[in-house]
């Protein structure tokens, strides 16, 4: 036993006190640290605490570690198994070595076999550079591993300093990504390697910041200020989430009534068409308790999308947010719903749509970009999707937008509309301006006139059974309720096939 305390012991040091300490003033915590805070107190069940790296080059059979800087297990989170690691930064730089590659491929195994989440808590500098292509292939084993388990187990990835290559590449795969703000960072290639290859200078805050990948480029879903508060984030949204694919999302008891109305909503939708306002307040009123977990909350934010509970049951909600974009579909936010409604597909969360949206973004960037292919993403995941879904049109819902937003005929379950509505192909002025271009002022006003009344109104589409009912506003949250009760035991199929090909 002194043997084994001794190794247990030593393993606990990871790369010696001052690394530890550069750790701390860093703003970091360390990895156990991490992994303590992640997990219900006390449950952490750690393996391969004695697995040491096989690497003989650049002297590295005189710097052995036990563990090898990376800290593998399980435990539980709000009493639901997870399985966790952790990478060190003290050990190599949280590099990867091949005994690492093992640990994590045992860890994801495990996950598989047992259906439980797992969750990466990510603080490496990829490769472990001293063993060449032995690393490589040992991050190879992990993608294979994080592709296999997409849709059959949720896979989280925590970015908790810097992360670059592979370190990089898994938790792309994994389902989402949270980064801490002011000390993590996520590049293929650091600013070092940028100066060389193209001269431009940038910092390693603007490359692959929490902000940039949260805002700009939208790798990231979720900004933290700090260590403690990202592994509270992450709680917090496997509180949402089933433990697999056969599994239902758990239940959360509520005093908030399945009944209760709010007739604030009745007046939340300006009655001038071109005016905004914020879908985020609409969603409050109508879930429980006015809890809503917002997914990738500062990108595309003419789209919203997140968890919350209606009757206590997980709901996914994307809902398009006349307050930024005027709402507009657009490249961005059109992969960040697809991405967002094929995780709710795949884990049977049901989803809700609030669509206000006057159309798809015009423009060259827009066009030469790929919106087509782009939009397409959302079209296809929409119609896809095999669980509960349910549209409600709390205003605009104009063109192929109409169509791609959950519509009727991509076998939504039920569509609802609110009587400030308005359907149709495109807004009265445009409309009037390709078809009556040729007639003077007076007479065009009377056309836009005549078409406003004609199409800007959800009744036409009721009269066709494109909607199902228009109901009051502050009737909402009632109606969706009986509607996910009442498809509770929905099944639905896919034609037999390998897989379709989404427009990537
Ligand atoms: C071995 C590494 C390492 C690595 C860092 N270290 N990265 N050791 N392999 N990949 C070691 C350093 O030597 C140092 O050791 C310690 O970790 C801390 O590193 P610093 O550079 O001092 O830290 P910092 O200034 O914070 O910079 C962090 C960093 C930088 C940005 C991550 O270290 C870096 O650029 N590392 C290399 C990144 C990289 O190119 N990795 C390979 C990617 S290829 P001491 O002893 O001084 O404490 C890859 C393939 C996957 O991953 C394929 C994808 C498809």
């Amino acid at each position: 036993m002194e043997e084994v305390n001794r190794r247990h012991r030593a393993a606990l040091e990871g790369g010696g006190a001052e690394r530890q300490e550069r750790q701390h003033k860093e703003g970091k915590l360390s990895a156990r640290e991490r992994v303590e805070l992640l997990l219900d107190e006390g449950t952490f069940e750690e393996i391969d605490k004695l697995v040491r790296h096989r690497c003989r080059d650049f002297g590295m059979d005189e710097q052995v570690i036990d563990g090898d800087g990376f800290i593998t297990g399980w435990g539980y989170i709000h009493g639901r198994l997870a399985y966790v690691f952790a990478q060190d930064f003290t050990v190599f730089g949280g590099s990867l070595s091949e005994t690492n590659a093992l640990k994590i491929c045992k860890l994801m195994d495990l996950a598989m076999k047992n259906g439980a989440p797992l969750i990466g808590l990510n603080d490496s500098g990829g490769a472990r550079i001293q063993e060449g292509v032995i690393s490589l292939g040992g991050y190879a084993d992990i993608f294979l591993r994080n592709t296999l388990a997409s849709g059959v187990v949720p896979q989280i990835s925590a970015i908790m300093g810097s992360c670059a290559g592979g370190a990089v590449y898994s938790p792309a795969i994994t389902d989402f990504v949270f980064m801490v703000d002011k000390t993590s960072y996520m590049f293929v290639t650091g600013p070092d390697v940028i100066k060389t290859v193209t001269h431009e200078d940038v910092t390693k805050e603007e490359l692959g910041g929490g902000m940039t990948h949260n805002e700009k480029s939208g790798v990231a879903h979720f900004l933290s200020d700090d260590d403690a508060a990202c592994l509270r984030h992450i709680r917090r949204l496997m509180s949402y989430l089933p433990q697999n694919n056969l599994d239902e999302a758990p239940r959360k008891a509520t005093m908030d009534s399945p009944n209760r109305t709010d007739a604030a909503l009745d007046t939340i939708v300006p009655l001038e068409s071109n005016q905004p306002y914020d879908i985020k307040d609409v969603i409050q009123m109508i879930v429980d308790d006015g809890d809503f977990l917002e997914v990738h909350e500062h990108f595309a934010r003419n789209i919203v999308v997140g968890f919350a509970r209606m009757d206590g049951r997980t709901i996914g909600i994307v809902a398009n947010q006349p307050a930024f974009l005027a709402g507009c579909l657009d490249i961005n936010s059109s992969t960040k719903a697809a991405r967002f409604v094929r995780f709710c597909d795949a884990f049977q969360i049901p989803i809700i749509t609030f669509e206000d949206v006057p159309g798809f973004l015009p423009g060259t960037d827009q066009e030469f970009g790929g919106i087509i292919r782009h939009g397409a993403k959302l079209l296809y995941a929409y119609a896809e999707a095999t669980v509960p879904k349910i549209t409600v049109i709390t205003r605009k819902a104009y063109g192929g937008a109409y169509c791609v937003m959950g519509s009727k005929h991509l076998r939504t379950d039920l569509n609802l509309a609110w009587p400030t509505a308005e359907i149709a192909v495109m807004g009265a002025e445009g409309a009037v301006n390709i078809l009556y271009r040729r007639e003077d002022a007076d007479m065009r006003a009377q056309r836009i006139e005549e078409y406003k009344d004609r199409f800007a109104s959800p009744f036409v589409a009721a009269e066709r059974g494109f909607v199902d009912d228009v109901i009051a506003p502050r009737e909402t949250r009632p109606k969706i309720i009986r509607a996910l009760r009442m498809l509770e035991g929905k099944t639905d199929t896919m034609p037999r096939k390998k897989h379709g090909n989404i427009p990537l």
